[in-house]
């Protein structure tokens, strides 16, 4: 297995498959997360790929089925650079476990999110390249790796419609901030799904199938599904459920930490925002009082639509403990749930409840 290079402080959630994040004060120090702090959701083992030997596969129904090298893919398509945010469906869901247990499951906070500058190819480039024939509605990704559940073996993969899949922002990444993709984020080749959950961002890509329905994989049609809050493990219908696909907006305290004690006086309380898609983030609001007066937070200089945005406030707090709640609000108008109870789902994806943390003023 490849060696995981990561920085010292990296919260390593679990080692065996790796999985982890940064600090959340470290993760906000850097608008464009260095590779040893960019976050880490594997579902199986880091393939150790041979480049000379790796070819990529398009296949299903297209005009002509390819099978294309990591050089061939380099230089003889175009080549596009895009700085954007990849999240995990799964993060922050410690709040959602706090509500009502979710066995089985990660639990991350809020650090299963990192924002790359991307170098690679268009989609569309590589699917016109193959021809798509019409009765193609969905893009199917699948990856090299080997994923061990209950006993079961079965390879990574998911879907995206082909409208997504043709749309400029989708690339299959061969660099991750200005150098060859680490192998734990998906040497020598992944998609890059920018707006949508990080799970259909594949990486180690192996086979891009284009077909009439959603990927049969396991992370498309079980896992990475959305269900209401009535439904659990044992009463679920897996033919139901929400494939998940569109992010939605969400925002973070990443300074102070939560339980943290801090002098009297001013505090500076800094996060990120994302607004789910490519339409931008309207505004920031933070409230020291659990949601009752806000304060509106500056926004740093916005960067590309798919890039998160930095927030900061300044606060001025009295001795004593303080609940700290952000909200963002997206330029379409989108807004948070205030608290995560009603969005609970028994798998946790998509918590974007108004972040609160409690801290005390000494
Ligand atoms: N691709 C493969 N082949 N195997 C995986 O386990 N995990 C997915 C996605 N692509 C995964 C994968 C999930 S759930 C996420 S959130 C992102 O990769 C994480 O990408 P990163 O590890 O580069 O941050």
């Amino acid at each position: 297995m490849p060696a995981i290079h990561k920085h010292p402080e990296f919260i390593v959630r679990s080692a065996e498959p790796f999985n982890g994040g940064p600090p959340l004060p470290l993760l906000r120090e850097h608008v464009v997360t260095p590779s040893e702090l960019f976050f880490v959701r594997n579902h199986g083992n880091v393939p150790d790929v041979d480049v000379a030997s790796y070819r990529l596969r398009v296949e299903g129904v297209v005009d002509r089925e390819l099978q294309l090298s990591l050089a061939e893919l380099r230089n003889e398509f175009p080549s596009v650079t895009l700085p954007a945010t990849l999240q995990c469906a799964g993060i922050r869901r410690t709040e959602l476990m706090a509500v009502e247990p979710i066995p089985g499951e990660l639990p991350w906070e809020a650090e299963a999110i990192s924002h790359g500058v991307w170098r690679g190819v268009p989609l569309h480039a590589v699917l016109a390249a193959a021809g798509v024939d019409s009765t193609a509605k969905h893009v199917a990704f699948s990856g090299l790796d080997v994923v061990q559940r209950r006993g079961e073996t079965f390879g990574f993969g998911g879907s995206i419609p082909l409208a997504k899949a043709l749309s400029p922002e989708l690339m299959l990444a061969y660099e991750l901030n200005g150098a060859p993709l680490p192998p734990t984020h998906g040497f020598p080749l992944r998609v890059l799904a920018p707006g949508y959950v990080g799970a259909r961002s594949v990486k180690w890509l192996a086979t891009i199938t284009l077909q009439a329905e959603p990927s049969a994989n396991y992370f498309q049609q079980r896992a990475y599904k959305l269900f209401p809050p009535d439904v659990h493990a044992n009463t679920v219908d897996w033919a139901e459920g929400e494939m998940l696909g569109e992010l939605d907006v969400n925002a973070v305290i990443c300074q102070p930490t939560a339980d943290a004690t801090l002098p009297r006086g001013t505090i500076d309380v800094q996060g990120y925002a994302i607004a789910g898609g490519p339409q931008g983030i309207e505004r920031v609001e933070v409230s020291s009082d659990g949601g009752t007066t806000w304060t509106e937070a500056r926004l740093s200089a916005p960067l590309q639509p798919w890039s998160w945005r930095f927030w900061s406030a300044q606060l001025a707090l009295s001795a004593g403990c303080h609940q700290l709640v952000v909200r963002a609000c997206a330029m379409d108008g989108a807004t948070q749930p205030p608290v995560a109870g009603p969005i609970w789902n028994f798998k946790g994806y998509m918590n974007n409840a108004w972040h609160r943390i409690t801290i005390v003023v000494s």
